[in-house]
């Protein structure tokens, strides 16, 4: 993994970079790919584009696709496998375990009917669940989907460190983790990865979770960098399908989607005259925040993952920087990025 490997866009060519995950020598695309939406959350799916979409990230070099066992109740880790087996070693996969219905299986959060579960014994479960549907031998990087607030996290971790010695799961890693859980988890065996949301309207993990991470060696996963598509400044919200996730979040209503309008207005006049697109520029953003930052923006489609590659070759200025700095103080009204029910989930 980690060759050179090129593309054009629009007559440019850009080559891949990589960066490090954590302190090991995996070399992973700076630009992933998050694959939720082929399956789960953002409206209409369709399988031909998603996996035309999987065979271009090997194209372009994009080695670092993220799912997880809830993403359509197991059908993303079904529909990447398509790719992911006959180019296993292309990719560096990562998967996610602990939100399930009361019922049984994997299912989604923020639901009536399902719940978060980071006990041992339903990770040896659904770590068997995630190696059937992908039909592989062994997960990349494995990580707690959360942690879970009635399970000790050296317990939930204990269990993912076995996975290891069985040679089921080569890395750990933990989603939304306070740092005095990730401090603990790290203790019991060195976790490779901390994914958390992290965009220009989401900078929660700036206060100590990144000074934790860094101390330990530890990447972060940018997950939602786009903020959900915000960040395009052609979505609109009103004409999103009925049960698309993001009509339920604060940001995206009243008062907090008109502000994060006009935020987002302004930012792609700045792009305009960087020559990139809004998004490329979102992207560039988190990519300059360090080089332990590996973000995986999510797409379902190919022309969206060709502009997000393209991110790449982004410059920042501090004159840049501090525009964009200047923007986000301007329109600080971002509101709030989950559900209250769904918040409780995180930095536990
Ligand atoms: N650990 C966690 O709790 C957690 C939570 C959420 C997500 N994740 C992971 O993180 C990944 C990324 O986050 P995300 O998908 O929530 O949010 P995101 O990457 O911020 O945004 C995804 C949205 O942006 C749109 N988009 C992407 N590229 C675009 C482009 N170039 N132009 C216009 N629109 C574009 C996508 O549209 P299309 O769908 O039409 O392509 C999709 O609706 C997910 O896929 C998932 O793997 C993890």
């Amino acid at each position: 993994m980690g060759y050179l490997h090129y593309f054009c866009i629009e007559q440019n060519i850009t080559v891949m970079k990589y960066r490090n995950l954590g302190t090991t020598n995996e070399q992973l695309s700076a630009i992933g790919l998050g694959c939720m939406g082929m399956s789960f959350a953002y409206g209409p799916t369709d399988e031909k584009e998603s996996i035309a979409t999987l065979e271009k990230a090997l194209d372009l070099g994009v080695n670092f696709w993220d799912t997880a066992d809830m993403y359509g109740n197991g059908a993303n880790e079904e529909l990447i496998s398509k790719v992911l087996v006959p180019n296993r070693d292309k990719v560096f996969i990562a998967t996610k375990f602990g939100f399930r219905f009361k019922d049984g299986a994997a299912g989604p959060s923020g639901t009536a009917n399902t719940y978060f579960d980071g006990s041992p014994a339903w990770i040896k479960i659904a770590v068997e669940n995630s190696l059937r549907r992908l039909r592989i031998d062994t997960i990349d990087l494995y990580y707690a989907h959360r942690v879970d607030p009635n399970v000790p996290i050296e317990d939930t971790v204990g269990a993912m460190a076995e996975l290891v010695k069985e040679g089921k799961v080569r890395y750990l890693g933990l989603s939304e983790a306070s740092p005095a859980s990730i401090i603990k988890a790290n203790a019991v065996h060195p976790i490779a990865a901390l994914q958390s949301e992290y965009s220009l309207l989401t900078r929660d993990v700036e206060k100590e979770i990144l000074e934790t991470v860094r101390n330990l060696g530890i990447s972060l996963v940018p997950y939602s960098p786009l903020a959900r598509g915000l960040f395009s400044n052609t979505l609109n919200l009103d004409s999103l399908s009925a049960d698309d996730f993001r009509r339920t979040l604060p940001r995206n209503q009243g008062e907090h989607a008109a502000n994060n309008a006009r935020l987002i207005a302004e930012f792609a006049l700045l792009a305009q005259d960087k020559q990139c697109s809004p998004i490329q520029l979102a992207l560039a953003w988190v990519l300059a925040q360090g080089n332990d930052i590996i973000p995986i923006p999510g797409t379902k489609k190919r022309k969206y993952l060709e502009e997000n590659a393209g991110a790449i070759d982004v410059q920042l200025s501090d004159s840049d920087l501090n525009t964009i700095e200047d923007i986000l103080q301007k329109y600080p009204n971002v509101g709030a990025r989950y559900s209250e029910g769904a918040m409780a989930l995180v930095n536990n």
